[in-house]
């Protein structure tokens, strides 16, 4: 007879709710793909009087986490935040469970010590659910393609940002605009800082980086710009030269090294990537003998990212039963973190110019004396000046592949060109 398998779970929101549900409505068909019977010990929560609904009964609700994950076989943490999740779950690994979390901000700063713990402890740690939520990524990258050499991750792994340049595309809609929209349709957080400022992006091209390169790659290592700044001159521009404005985490393995970046960059159209609308996701993978691939789906979301957590769950289930494990932590590789003042790009170039005689090869030069060619340039009155009686013109250029080092000399040079009032936005620009 198999023993009964025992779950604790950490959280009961968005995510944890929807694991619940699922645990009690599909019980037996989960019970039969795991080879044993299964019995939630607890949820750890903090509001112990909030109703949960039929799938969450009272008697399971508990404020005594750390109690909770040292008798369990599996510790499903959908709590969120470093603290105590982390505590929790090296205390989980310690007791001898096996953990599976959608955490990725956790996985991002601590992941080291986790793996490190599990290893030690001879259990399993899955987090599918961590990086675009329902959409298998992690599995693909760390098994499917594990005889494969990555060379690229390019992905939109954040909905929120996805659907604010999605409707200032489609709406003419500001990003103030289009983000008071995503609020009221619940995608972003009344906080939105970790979406818009591209952390949320940043945390899961660590984890993604770290798989696809079998290196480590923290969040400190990932450069992260967020779409703040994104005006709707940006998206027109954009429009313009056959591209669409897309937030994309970026993890390359180069020749003396590994770079992991986060930032908006205008992307052709016709790249797979540039029709991923709306709060979708999508990941799209380059590998040497597999060639492109691409990952499509809902990137969260309760039910979509609770399948995920799911999926998790029944494979370290599967693992217990047998005695087994899953792949452990692949760090061989140690590459090097290439920053990204090292890497090359293509750039849009805006600036507000004072519109008279020799400002247009000014600009020019600034950017010849950096080593950066200019592929296309356009221009275009600005309708109101600054009040002071000057005309003042939009001027636009797009660059063939510069450096980022020289471009941040460039700019700095701009900015105090007498021809230039402000550089308006610099955007990287993403395929030929
Ligand atoms: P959430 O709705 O805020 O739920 C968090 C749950 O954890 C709540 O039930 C909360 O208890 C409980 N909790 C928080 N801190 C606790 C503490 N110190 N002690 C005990 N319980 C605590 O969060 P969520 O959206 O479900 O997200 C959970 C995790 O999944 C996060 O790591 C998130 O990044 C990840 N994730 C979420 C999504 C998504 O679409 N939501 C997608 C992918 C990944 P109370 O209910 O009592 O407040
Ligand atoms: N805030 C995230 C997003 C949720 O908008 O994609 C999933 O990590």
């Amino acid at each position: 007879m198999t023993p009964t398998l025992r779950i604790a779970v950490l959280g009961a929101g968005t995510v944890g709710a929807e694991v619940m549900r699922l645990l009690a409505e599909q019980r037996d068909d989960l019970e039969h793909r795991i080879g044993a019977p299964y019995r939630v010990t607890g949820v750890a929560v903090r509001d112990l009087a909030r109703d949960r609904g039929e799938h969450i009964p009272r008697d399971l609700l508990t404020d005594d986490a750390k109690s909770l994950v040292a008798d369990a076989d599996i510790v499903v943490e959908v709590m969120g935040g470093i603290e105590p999740a982390g505590t929790l779950l090296l205390k989980a690994i310690a007791s001898g469970a096996s953990v599976v979390t959608a955490n990725k901000a956790l996985l991002a700063q601590q992941g080291a010590k986790l793996y490190e713990a599990a290893d030690k402890n001879g259990v399993d740690i899955y987090y599918e659910a961590a990086v675009a939520g329902a959409i298998p990524l992690v599995r693909p990258i760390r098994e499917s393609l594990a005889g494969d050499s990555v060379n690229r991750v390019l992905g939109i792994v954040n909905g929120t940002t996805n659907y604010i340049l999605d409707a200032m595309t489609r709406t003419g809609q500001s990003f103030s605009q289009a983000l008071a929209k995503a609020q009221e349709l619940g995608y972003a957080e009344a906080d939105p800082t970790a979406d818009v400022d591209g952390l949320d992006a940043a945390a899961k091209a660590a984890i993604l980086g770290s798989l696809a390169f079998h290196t480590r790659v923290g969040l400190a290592d990932v450069t992260a710009e967020g779409i703040r700044e994104i005006s709707s001159a940006d998206i027109r521009a954009a429009e313009r030269i056959g591209r669409v404005v897309k937030l994309l985490s970026i993890a390359e393995r180069l020749e003396n090294g590994v770079s992991a970046r986060v930032y908006p960059v205008m992307l052709r159209k016709n790249h797979p990537l540039a029709s991923v609308s709306g709060a979708y996701n999508a990941v799209f993978v380059e590998a040497e003998a597999a060639g492109s691939l691409m990952f499509y789906g809902q990137g969260a979301g309760g039910a979509p990212t609770a399948s995920a957590v799911l999926g998790d769950l029944v494979t370290a289930a599967r693992n217990r039963v047998v005695s087994g494990h899953g792949p452990r932590e692949s760090r061989y590789a140690d590459l090097a973190i290439v920053p990204l003042s090292e890497l090359r790009s293509r750039f849009y170039v805006s600036l507000q110019v004072h519109d008279r005689p020799g400002v247009l090869a000014a600009v020019a030069s600034v950017l010849s004396e950096n080593g950066i060619s200019i592929a296309t340039v356009h221009q275009e009155p600005l309708p109101c000046g600054d009040g002071d009686g000057d005309e003042y013109a939009a001027l636009e250029a797009v660059t063939h592949l510069a450096s980022e080092s020289a471009m941040q000399d460039a700019l700095a040079q701009l900015a105090n060109s007498e021809s230039v009032a402000r550089v308006l936005s610099v955007l990287r620009v993403e395929g030929e």
